[in-house]
């Protein structure tokens, strides 16, 4: 029989040398967000993140907290796992690059490719970023590499590089920090020699990067030539935290190196080809814009290296824009993060769907792709327009209404069924998830959300036209009964629509018509009417209450 693909969904492993920041919550809500969406299709997914752990520059943090790296990264794992379950990140498996599951397959890799002969030992002079875990050779530095922001960075001369000021290191081209001098002596993975088949892969698959101006970023890198080669090995004398290359007792591997293969090591690329072939090829990796470069340059040519086919390549990398403070992006380096338990616990405090609030506001603010201004503002505007004058009041409404006109039981749509005045809102409902499917085909949250809050805004301008109050009072019961069921049936429709944005606040929504269980599938949500007649609503709650953070704000 034949195995279907599972939709495989990645996020990048986040240092442990610090606490989670918005940034890393930014990726890991996006991901879930599509896994969950895929989930309501009726789709297999498996959404992997995970933590990187080897490395300088985790070891010198472990240093600066006096602990043994093991130690230390043992426990600063445990923030990101408490944040992903705040969050309701739902994720299938989470990979610490420490576990033995990984190193072990990391090393067999290795093998494999040093009995293939594919990795060369040599010696280069050049300069190394240890908080971004990156060496640069003297050539790329004098080319002016595209930087992280994909402007190209002034050549070398203009910034200050040893000879132009007396002493002071180059920067790095990517992050702006100085550089170190460094000899790397080790095992080195081609570059260049593959550098033709990458443009081919790239030309040949224009959906390989999104956004496009990511793909575009990445098809002008590949106009200069590569680096001869990449450095993978690390040597033991100068970075003991890392996985011992079985082959050469003084090196451990490149922190870059190790972690990229946990997109392939996870699904059993080494021990177990069954289940990587259901997995394999990633259907998505999601990462942030800085690490485009290992993502679409080193990672495909690590891959094509192993032998894997261009039909094997990840399908879509798609790297969002930053969140920034002010004009600047935020980073542990710069010490401007927002920590999004303080968001959640003193900004949102007093809302019981705090972090669906929370992904909300990170998926609905910025267009996937590009970057944002994170402020308390914005989110508290954004908390107070859409979620509580719209979406709650319309939900706080409806069952109010069915409530009081009702006894509490939801009222069929009296026949002949829907006037002409419920048209438009009924057809715009379920049109929802055929509009959802499309923005999220574009992996466009934003525009998702725009559409669902929408119907939200249509419904409540529905409620001021057709006034229920006033058919109650003049007992027009069979309209009545019509109005207040197209309100129910349309919040049904988005109570699932909003699941994979908001799964708290969309299983709140459902149980409060007193549906059963959670939204499950999307593909059914069209039906209408889908609300069994004369059904009991739940209890009611005020979703997004007005509290003092925000009525002070
Ligand atoms: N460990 C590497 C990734 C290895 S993947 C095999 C790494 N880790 S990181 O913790 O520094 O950052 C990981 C990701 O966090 C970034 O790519 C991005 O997805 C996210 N962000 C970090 N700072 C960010 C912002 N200020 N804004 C948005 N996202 C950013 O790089």
């Amino acid at each position: 029989m034949a195995m279907s693909k599972t939709i495989y969904i990645t996020t990048p492993l986040y240092y442990v040398n610090a606490a989670p920041h918005i940034g890393h919550s930014y990726t890991n809500v996006a991901a879930d967000c599509l896994a969950r969406y895929h989930r309501l299709k009726g789709h297999e997914v498996f959404l992997l993140t995970g933590t990187d752990e080897h490395g300088q520059k985790i070891a010198q943090a472990a240093a600066a907290a006096g602990q043994l790296p093991q130690v230390f990264v043992d426990s600063v794992v445990e923030r990101f796992v408490a944040l992903w379950k705040t969050l309701n990140v739902a994720y299938d498996d989470f990979i610490r690059t420490t576990q033995p599951r990984h190193t072990n397959a990391v090393q067999a890799i290795l093998t494999k490719l040093y009995q293939d002969g594919t990795l060369k030992r040599a010696s280069y002079q050049g300069w190394y970023c240890t908080p971004d875990e990156t060496f640069w050779t003297e050539a790329e530095l004098a080319a002016g590499v595209p930087s992280r922001t994909g402007t190209p960075a002034p050549p070398h001369a203009e910034r200050g590089a040893p000879g132009s000021v007396a002493g002071a290191p180059p920067l790095c081209p990517s992050c702006q920090r100085p550089l170190e001098s460094a000899k790397e002596e080790g095992w080195y993975l081609p570059l260049r020699a593959y550098q033709a088949w990458l443009v081919s892969f790239v030309r040949a698959n224009p959906m390989f990067v999104r956004p496009e101006s990511r793909y575009n970023e990445l098809a002008s890198l590949l106009k200069q030539p590569l680096p001869e080669h990449l450095c993978i090995t690390r040597p033991k004398s100068r970075v003991s935290w890392g996985i011992p290359v079985p082959f050469s007792p003084d090196h451990v591997t490149y922190v870059w190196f190790d972690a990229l293969l946990n997109y392939i090591t996870v699904p059993g690329y080494v021990s177990d080809p069954e289940q990587f072939l259901r997995l394999w090829p990633a259907d998505v990796h999601f990462i942030g814009k800085d690490i485009l470069r290992h993502h679409a340059v080193y990672w495909p040519i690590m891959l094509h290296a192993l032998g894997l086919s261009d039909d094997r390549m990840p399908k879509l990398i798609f790297a969002h824009g930053w969140w920034k403070i002010g004009e600047q992006k935020m980073s542990k380096s710069l010490g401007n993060i927002v920590d999004p338990s303080v968001v959640i616990g003193e900004l949102l405090k007093g809302q019981p769907y705090a972090p669906d609030v929370y992904r909300y506001f990170l998926l609905r603010e910025v267009p996937f792709g590009q970057d944002g201004n994170f402020s308390e503002e914005a989110i508290s505007t954004r908390l107070e327009s859409d979620l509580a004058n719209d979406l709650g009041n319309l939900v706080n409404r409806t069952l109010s209404m069915i409530e009081r006109y009702c006894d509490g039981r939801i009222p069929s749509a009296a026949p002949p069924g829907c006037a002409v005045e419920d048209e438009p809102l009924r057809q715009a409902a379920t049109a929802l998830p055929s509009v959802i499917d499309q923005a999220m085909a574009r992996l466009d949250f934003s525009i998702a959300l725009d559409a669902i809050m929408s119907v939200v805004s249509q419904a409540n301008r529905y409620i001021e036209s057709q006034a229920p109050w006033q058919l109650a009072k003049t007992s027009h019961t069979t309209r009545l009964h019509t109005v207040l069921n197209v309100l129910a049936e349309v919040l049904r429709i988005v109570a699932v629509g909003l699941e994979p944005f908001m799964p708290s606040v969309a299983t709140a929504i459902w149980e409060q018509l007193g549906l059963e269980g959670a939204p499950q599938q999307l593909c059914d949500v069209a039906r209408w009417p889908g609300i069994p007649p004369g059904q009991n609503i739940g209890t009611r709650q005020v979703l997004f209450p007005r509290t003092e953070a925000a009525a002070t704000s």
